[in-house]
């Protein structure tokens, strides 16, 4: 997790309202945008990582990247987050505002959870609180409304090493949203647990998106995986890393994901990216439209 040196304060708010990005769609005033990306390329060496990126997150939204290997989904994540500079254009976040100045715009969760050992689980997730310098009664107040969030409270003094995988993953999750981001970035962060932790981990994530009013950028090779969480799949190819295609997700919400797959939307959806990304493998150079 990246920990903003303006790091969070205010306590997530469970029941604050969210919009609906769909139903602005249409309407007369559109949904203001937490995250634009407008024309970002990157090279490391030779080679074309990101070619002419372009992409908005609407406010309050899930947003899922997804793509094969190396086609540059976590460095477009860290330019987003800051950590690593576009060679042309530009990244704008609308960021929470100087009314909440000590609000981060942005908080990253990693494939790891990059848990400090030594330290429980209660002072890993006050620590980017902690280095902004947040008060010790709103750093209680955030820190335990997180770990409740991610079903974790009664763990605060036990270490990580006494923690299931899934268990870590729901502290790396509570660190940032104890910060209060505007914008939640999650780089794969349930490659590592297996099959049946993982769709729990959805359906809290699910939850959690529900009740907060978080806009959510996720990384995933998953085409389940993104259809069951997101309004928006935006799929990207490789070499050049670029923009395939994006998929608007219109299925009900609240979802879990058992509803999800049983939706019948979810087949047609499922095999449309599939097709695309097979095309796009065999003919990297094609847009996938053929
Ligand atoms: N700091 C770096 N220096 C040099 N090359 C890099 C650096 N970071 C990424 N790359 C290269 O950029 C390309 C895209 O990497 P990136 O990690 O963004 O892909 P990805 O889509 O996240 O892949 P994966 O799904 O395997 O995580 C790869 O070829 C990678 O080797
Ligand atoms: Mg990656």
């Amino acid at each position: 997790m990246s920990v903003p040196e303006d790091g969070g304060r205010a306590v997530v708010d469970p029941m604050s309202a969210r919009e609906d990005p769909r139903r602005a769609a249409g309407g007369p005033s559109v949904a203001p945008t937490a995250v634009r990306c407008d024309g970002v390329s990157k090279r490391f060496g030779g080679e074309v990582v990101l070619d002419n990126v372009s992409l908005e997150i609407t406010k309050g939204s899930f947003t899922s990247l997804l793509g094969p290997s190396g086609c540059g989904k976590t460095t477009l994540l860290r330019i987003i987050a800051g950590l690593e500079t576009p060679d042309h254009g530009e990244i704008s976040l609308s960021g929470p505002g100087a009314a909440a100045s000590t609000r981060p715009s942005v908080a990253v969760v990693f494939q790891q959870a990059n848990l400090f050992p030594w330290k429980s689980v209660y002072r890993n997730v006050a620590f980017g609180l902690e280095l902004a310098g947040v008060g010790r009664d709103a750093v209680e107040r955030s820190v335990r409304s997180a770990l409740e969030m991610v079903n974790l409270a009664g763990t605060e003094k036990k270490r990580p090493y006494e923690l299931s995988g899934g268990m870590q993953q729901r502290v790396g999750i509570a660190r940032a949203l104890a910060l209060d981001p505007e914008v939640l970035l999650m780089d794969e962060p349930f490659a590592s647990v297996d099959a049946q932790t993982r769709e729990e981990l959805h359906d809290e994530l699910l939850a959690i998106w529900e009740r907060t009013s978080k806009s959510v950028l996720f990384v995933t090779h998953s085409i389940d995986e993104a259809i069951v969480l997101s309004d928006k799949i935006v799929v990207m190819g490789a070499h050049p890393g670029r923009i395939l295609r994006e998929f608007d997700v219109l299925m009900p919400r609240p979802r879990t994901e058992e509803t999800t797959r049983l939706h019948p939307e979810f087949a047609d959806m499922r095999h449309a990216i599939r097709e695309l990304l097979v095309r796009s493998a065999v003919d990297p150079s094609g847009d996938g439209a053929s």
